[in-house]
Order: C-alpha cells, then sequence, then structure tokens
C-alpha cells in the first residue's frame, strides 16, 4: 500500500468555490424556476477584446501550415509576450526585464507551485482574510502557517510585526477577497521588513489593473528595494477576461538570491527555471500571441473598456450597499466588494439566505480565513443587468 499525503487529511472536504457551485446546482436543481444571479467565483463575462481575437485567428492560421507550425515553445514563454509585458511595466513606470518574466497558464497555479522553492521548517505569514490557494498549498505540502490579522480595525491592510521574524509573507493588493489596497508607504515597510528579515514576500497583483489612483502601486517593484525580495504573480484572468483562455505570468528577479545551509549561493530565478522546465512544457502558442497582443496599445485600451465595465457594476453595488447602511470595503480599485453581514449572520448563514430568499449567489467570507466569518464578498464580474437585478433584491431584502 502506498504512503499517502497525509496532509490532504488537514484540508477541508473541498476547495472553497467548488463547494459553492456544488450548493448552487444543488439549489438550482431543487428549483429550476428560481434562476440564479452568481456574483460569487470571481470569474469575468465580458467576451475578449477584439486584438485578442484577432491575434488567436491568425495564431490557429500559423499553427495550419508547415512553414509556420510551431511545436514546444521555450518553457518560460515567448520573447515576444515576455517582451510585451516587460513593456506593459515599463508603461507603468517599472522596470523589470524580460528575462525574469515566465509566463504560465495562470496566478493560481504559480502560487500554488512556488512553495517547492522553499524548505519545510519556514516561519509563513500569510493574511487572513486572503485568496484560499495560498493556505491550501502550503497545507498540502505540509508547511506550518502563522496568521496575520486584516480586521476593520486596519483597513483590512495589516502591517508588519516588527518583533516577529518571518521567512516567507505572501500579500495580495488589491486584496482578494477584500478589495482592500496598499499604498507606497504601506509596501515600502513590508519591503524593508522583509529586508531586514532576509524573508521573500510572494506578492499577487492579479487584480492591478483595477487601480485607478496613479498614486497607488500597481507592482511591488515600484518600491525600492523588491528586486531583491520579492516575487511577483499576476494573471491575464481579471485584466483580460482570460479566465477560460488562461495565461498568467510570475516574475523573479535575478537578484533573488539566498544561501542554502552548506553555503552555496541560490537563485531562486534560476530554481523557478529548473522548476518549470521539468514540469512545464510551457503555455501554448496561441495563447501567448493573445496574450502578447493584450499589451500592444490597443489591446491595454480594449482591456480598460471591459475593466470600465465591470467598474460600474460594483458602483452600483458598492452604492446599494451605502443606501442599506451595509458597511463594506473595496469595489473601486478592486473588482470586489466585502461587507458585513446584516443582522449579525455568519457568512455560511448569508449565503443560504441570500441564495434561499433571493437567488443570489456571493461567497461567504469563512472561505477566506477566520476573520471572514462575519463578511461577504460579491464580485462585480456579472452583466450590468444581473448585478442591477442582484442589488433591486437586495433593496426590497435588506430595506428597513
Ligand atoms: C476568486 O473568485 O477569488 C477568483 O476568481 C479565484 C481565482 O482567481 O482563482
Amino acid at each position: 500500500m502506498p504512503k499517502l499525503n497525509e496532509n490532504y487529511l488537514q484540508l477541508k472536504d473541498s476547495y472553497l468555490f467548488s463547494e459553492i457551485a456544488h450548493r448552487t446546482a444543488a439549489y438550482s436543481e431543487k428549483h429550476p424556476d428560481k434562476p440564479v444571479i452568481r456574483l460569487g467565483i470571481g470569474d469575468v463575462t465580458r467576451p475578449l477584446c477584439e486584438c485578442a481575437i484577432k491575434a488567436l485567428h491568425e495564431s490557429v492560421d500559423e499553427m495550419g501550415q508547415s512553414a509556420t507550425f510551431k511545436g514546444y515553445g521555450p518553457e518560460q514563454g515567448y520573447a515576444k509576450t515576455r517582451d510585451a509585458i516587460a513593456a506593459y511595466y515599463k508603461r507603468n513606470g517599472v522596470e523589470v526585464d524580460a528575462d525574469a518574466i515566465f509566463i504560465s497558464d495562470g496566478a493560481k497555479s504559480d502560487t500554488g507551485n512556488i512553495t517547492e522553492l522553499f524548505g519545510h521548517d519556514n516561519v509563513i505569514l500569510i493574511p487572513d482574510p486572503v485568496y484560499p490557494v495560498y493556505v491550501d498549498s502550503n497545507t498540502m505540502c505540509g508547511n506550518k502557517v502563522t496568521y496575520i490579522s486584516g480586521n476593520a480595525d486596519n483597513d483590512f491592510l495589516p502591517m508588519p510585526d516588527h518583533s516577529q521574524h518571518v521567512d516567507v509573507i505572501y500579500i495580495c493588493s488589491p486584496n482578494n477577497p477584500t478589495g482592500a489596497c496598499y499604498n507606497k508607504e504601506q509596501l515600502k515597510e513590508w519591503v524593508d521588513y522583509a529586508l531586514e528579515n532576509e524573508a521573500v514576500i510572494l506578492y499577487d497583483s492579479a487584480y492591478e489593473a483595477f487601480i485607478s489612483d496613479p498614486e497607488l502601486p500597481r507592482s511591488i517593484y515600484a518600491i525600492e528595494g523588491a528586486r531583491k525580495c520579492a516575487i511577483e504573480f499576476c494573471s491575464l484572468s481579471k485584466t483580460a477576461g482570460f479566465t477560460g483562455t488562461r495565461c498568467g505570468y510570475t516574475v523573479v528577479p535575478k537578484e533573488l538570491v539566498f544561501t542554502s545551509s552548506d553555503g552555496r549561493k541560490m537563485s531562486l530565478n534560476a530554481m523557478w527555471n529548473r522548476r518549470q522546465s521539468t514540469k512545464y512544457n510551457g503555455t501554448s502558442y496561441i495563447v501567448q500571441n493573445a496574450a502578447a497582443a493584450i499589451f500592444s496599445e490597443e489591446g491595454i485600451k480594449e482591456c480598460q473598456e471591459n475593466l470600465n465595465y465591470y467598474k460600474k457594476n460594483a458602483k452600483v453595488i458598492a452604492d446599494t450597499l451605502t443606501e442599506l447602511q451595509i458597511p463594506f470595503y473595496g469595489g473601486i480599485h478592486s473588482p470586489y466588494i466585502w461587507f458585513e453581514c446584516p443582522n449579525g449572520m455568519d457568512s455560511w448563514t448569508c449565503f443560504d439566505y441570500l441564495l434561499e430568499n433571493i437567488q443570489v449567489v456571493g461567497t461567504p467570507g469563512a472561505g477566506f480565513g477566520e476573520n471572514g466569518k462575519n463578511y461577504f464578498r460579491l464580485t462585480s464580474f456579472g452583466t450590468y443587468e444581473s448585478t442591477v437585478e442582484a442589488m433591486n433584491r437586495f433593496k426590497k431584502l435588506f430595506a428597513k
């Protein structure tokens, strides 16, 4: 009998969004006459922009001709895509070398897989609440996690505890699920803390494109010193509607060098390269061409139109909650709105209450950590019409 990875026994039975999908499907099966509005998982509804579609069509045609057909590509990604992303960083005022950029099938895989670069006796700091992949992927490999509390007192933006040493720090900004976003001073404090502790920051910037204040950092590399202490993960899922197309990228600067227990230098860039070339055969040529098109001037403009659409939805949700006097966070530099469950409900009770009474599906805060147990997350990724309809139902349900 094989010995199994018993760390899996420490996980909840199912992944948060699978559980929500399961409960929603069970409800719909029982009540086929009551259509459900889904504002739970952050899955986009706008189609791919024209630039991406054009690049996809052209690439498919290339694959059909022997002169332009492509087999395996570079595991790190095609130069065209890496260069386009480096140029996108530059456009936002940040220098990132193209050879520090690794193209992948999304930030979820990379934030999960990155645990492989680290030993198992690190102090790993994870904010609570946060995207569940960080905790679950550490649990799967037997790592112990230390939590730092995000709550109403710190506006869900926890800051380092300078009396505590940690080795690996997860930060997601704009935050999933709270929508809170660190400013430059706050991020600088995290970078300084990481440098003092010789720690690594794993920075998830999947929602950077939602930042509309030019003063707020869209990348950790906007902060001096970050190249010596931070890996950044980013995704086209939300920026360009690639949830089904799949493409993301991870930046591992060459400056990230640490010392092994026997005194040898270890480069995280070289390790990630070794990991990817061993276990990943690269993102498809077709998808990478679409990704490169997204970062052209025209692509950025077209994506912005979709982002504006979702921002308008976020405003509809925020305005409704304001009217109903339900306290909330997010919704400005983020597609997520994080609100306090009304009438003292806990978050799973709130989930059932909304599903049963108004057929609106959201995400219970408890799925993001202990501190989320009295909060609830809605996304602005629905259609405008369904968002307005969901909010009309909220108004009827929660009118005082
Ligand atoms: C979410 O709803 O939190 C995200 O869509 C999940 C993800 O990006 O994997």
